[in-house]
């Protein structure tokens, strides 16, 4: 088969997403349904309502699909799935529709991992190189990963405690703000200035993290701040907290490149939107001639392009799944090694 249309769907948090990729790099169409302004008031997102605004839409999101990418099911080649880790409720959602489409149309079933997914994001936007490493950042991962070939995975750090992108939902919280907290302090950090003296994050000689002294040192600044009556200037408190995190991501990570010998370096996850990590990788990147990838903004957060993409490769390396499947709220990306 030389053109392998992959029908993806992802439905492992709060997105109810579906779209059409050809080959693993090529999108036709990808319908996203976004349920943030649902779950805003309770500040995070509720499982349950998740789960059923999943069923509530998720036909009509094909329907959408295939009526904008003018094509009918049986065009389709291939089904990729996500089948965990995320909200189990929510997964299995995603994991229901791409089965029963899977029965009918008698096309290969796909499981394909969330991480993988937000890897090959970067596929995208132009073909992977290997060796590579992927710095992974999420709501619910902090990663960096090493692949020496397609869809082969191999974890040489990761966070101890709270993911990145949770410290800053927490923090934003804290300080007040809206749900999700990620984007809104990446913007006000650039109207604020690095001026309140927070602890830097681990930084010893693993590739590992940690984030929650760090959140803890921002709750206790609020509360003390709070007690003594004095203003909190959000703002700055944006500009410290965020560079204290970039500069230790961004270290390990040009460390890591170094130590493997590596000149390819992509980005994935929600955090991978932020502007202050994508610029000083962009510079110190340039600096040293490495291969630098990251995916647009709109292919950083959940969604079923990129689930397409990763689903091309885990077919070709023989990975599929029949009418069994179950979604998995956790589940290792490190299992798939070649
Ligand atoms: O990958 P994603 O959409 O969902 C997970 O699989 O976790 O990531 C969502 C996370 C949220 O924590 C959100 O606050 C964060 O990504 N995020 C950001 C930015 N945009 C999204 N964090 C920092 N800066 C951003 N610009
Ligand atoms: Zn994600």
């Amino acid at each position: 088969m030389d053109v392998v249309y992959c029908l993806a769907i992802e439905s492992s948090c709060d997105e109810t997403s579906m779209s059409i990729i050809k080959n693993g790099s090529v999108e036709i169409e990808t319908v996203v349904f976004t349920q943030i302004d649902i779950h805003k008031r309770f500040g995070g997102v509720v499982p349950e309502i998740a789960s059923r605004s999943h069923i509530e839409c998720i036909t009509i999101v094909l329907d959408e699909l295939l009526t904008k990418a003018n094509m009918k099911i049986d065009d389709i080649d291939i089904i990729g799935v996500t089948y965990g880790p995320g909200l189990i409720g929510s997964l299995l959602i995603g994991v229901q529709a791409a089965k029963t489409i899977a029965l009918i149309t008698k096309k290969p079933l796909i499981p394909v991992h969330h991480i993988a997914g937000h890897i090959y994001a970067n596929n995208l936007e132009s073909r992977l190189e290997f060796p590579l490493i992927a710095l992974v950042v999420s709501g619910g991962h902090t990663s960096l990963v090493y692949m020496d070939s397609d869809y082969s995975f191999e974890e040489i750090g990761s966070t101890l405690d709270d993911a990145v992108g949770e410290a800053y939902d927490k923090v934003a919280k804290i300080l007040g703000l809206d749900y999700p907290g990620g984007p809104l302090i990446d913007k006000l950090s650039y109207e604020g200035e690095d001026s309140y003296d927070l602890p830097y994050p681990m930084d010893d000689d693993s590739y590992n993290f940690s984030f929650s002294g760090l959140k803890s040192a921002v709750v206790n600044l609020v509360h003390n701040e709070k007690q003594r009556g004095n203003e909190i200037r959000v703002n700055d408190v944006c500009a410290s907290f965020q560079n204290r995190v970039v500069s230790v991501i961004v270290k390990k990570t040009m460390r890591a490149l170094k130590e493997y010998k590596v000149r390819n370096l992509v980005m994935a996850g929600g955090v991978a939107a932020n502007s202050g990590l994508r610029k000083s990788l962009e510079d110190l990147c340039e600096k040293e001639g490495i291969r630098f990838l990251v995916p647009r903004m709109r292919y950083c957060t959940d969604n079923a392009a990129m689930i397409g993409a990763a689903a091309y490769y885990a077919y070709k390396k023989g990975i599929k799944a029949d009418l069994e499947l179950n979604a998995l709220a956790v589940d290792s990306l490190f299992k798939y090694k070649s």
